[in-house]
């Protein structure tokens, strides 16, 4: 009945260790899975590893080591040409630095990923997505000519636009207003809802509480997961952390095996839809 299913994005005692100068432990061993069709929310105060937990995870960065398998496929070992394919076929990054491509205008860059993987763009999808993210009188205008927010918006669309398997989004809305946060945060839970899986570090309580679950970084560690966050649960459990100063390794390990069966089991009904269910 149960029949296991492949976790979209599996991490098992991920380390990653800055050596030279800094001589900095960014993952003190993060071991999680992240179901196909869950929306995660990571959290944690600055320098807890957020950023370079997404970039080992989507094959971005290499881990000192640990794990990582994505959509099933374990990444060690694997050349550049290799992770490169991997990640234009199942991953999209929404960056701190939007990344966009200064002489493309909106829609091409939007439809860029598409085009690069040798898909063909699905217009209408693309259409509705920049208009989602409120940009669909811009859509010929080039990221020079809009601003910080409106151009994290096109970063965002561009990742929505692609329907990969897996969205890494880092602090997607923290540079928008209200309204377009909002807005942003719904689209995120749909493509959820959906079957795409989705990762998204964030600082604010109300952004994690759109995903259906929190995962909390303390030095490079997991030191707590809630499901179902509420914005105040969040809160709190942010102002917990400062006096904290290490998780106990059972607590990651408890989280680990307990937290997530449960969410796998809650979210095998949507993985695998892709299209057509939620677009309501
Ligand atoms: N390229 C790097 N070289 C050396 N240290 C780094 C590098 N990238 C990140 N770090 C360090 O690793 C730790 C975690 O960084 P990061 O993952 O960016 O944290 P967060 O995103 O939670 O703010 C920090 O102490 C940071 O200074
Ligand atoms: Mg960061």
């Amino acid at each position: 009945m149960n029949a296991p299913i492949e976790p979209a994005v599996q991490l098992r005692d991920l380390r990653k260790h800055y050596g030279g100068g800094s001589d900095v432990t960014a993952l003190a061993g993060v071991s999680v899975d992240f179901p196909a069709g869950s929306f995660t929310a990571v959290m944690g105060p600055s320098g807890s590893g957020k950023s370079t937990l997404l970039h080992c995870a989507a094959g971005l960065d290499e881990p000192t080591s640990g794990t990582v398998a994505l959509v099933g496929v374990p990444l060690a070992g694997r050349n550049e040409t290799e992770l490169t394919r991997l990640r234009r076929d199942h991953v999209a990054f929404v960056f701190q630095s939007y990344n966009l491509m200064p002489a493309l205008t909106v829609w091409q860059n939007v439809t860029l990923p598409a085009l690069l993987a040798g898909r063909r763009p699905d217009k209408e999808w693309t259409r509705q997505v920049i208009e989602r993210v409120g940009l669909g009188e811009r859509m010929g205008h080039r990221p020079g000519e809009l601003s910080g927010g409106q151009q994290q918006r096109v970063a965002i669309a561009r990742a929505l636009a692609s329907r990969s398997a897996v969205v890494f989004a880092d602090e997607p809305t923290g540079a928008l207003d209200t309204t377009t946060a909002r807005e942003v945060l719904h689209l995120l839970t749909q493509i959820a809802r959906m079957g795409q899986t989705v990762v998204m570090v964030t600082h604010d309580p109300v952004a994690a509480s759109y995903a259906d679950s929190a995962l909390f970084l303390v030095d490079g560690q997991i030191v707590r997961h809630l499901a179902n966050p509420t914005a105040k649960a969040v809160a709190d459990e942010l102002a917990g952390l400062a006096p904290r100063p290490q998780a106990a390794p059972h607590e990651a390990a408890a989280y680990d095996s307990a937290g997530y069966r449960a969410h796998v089991g809650r979210h095998a009904m949507t993985a695998g839809v892709q299209e057509g269910t939620a677009r309501r």
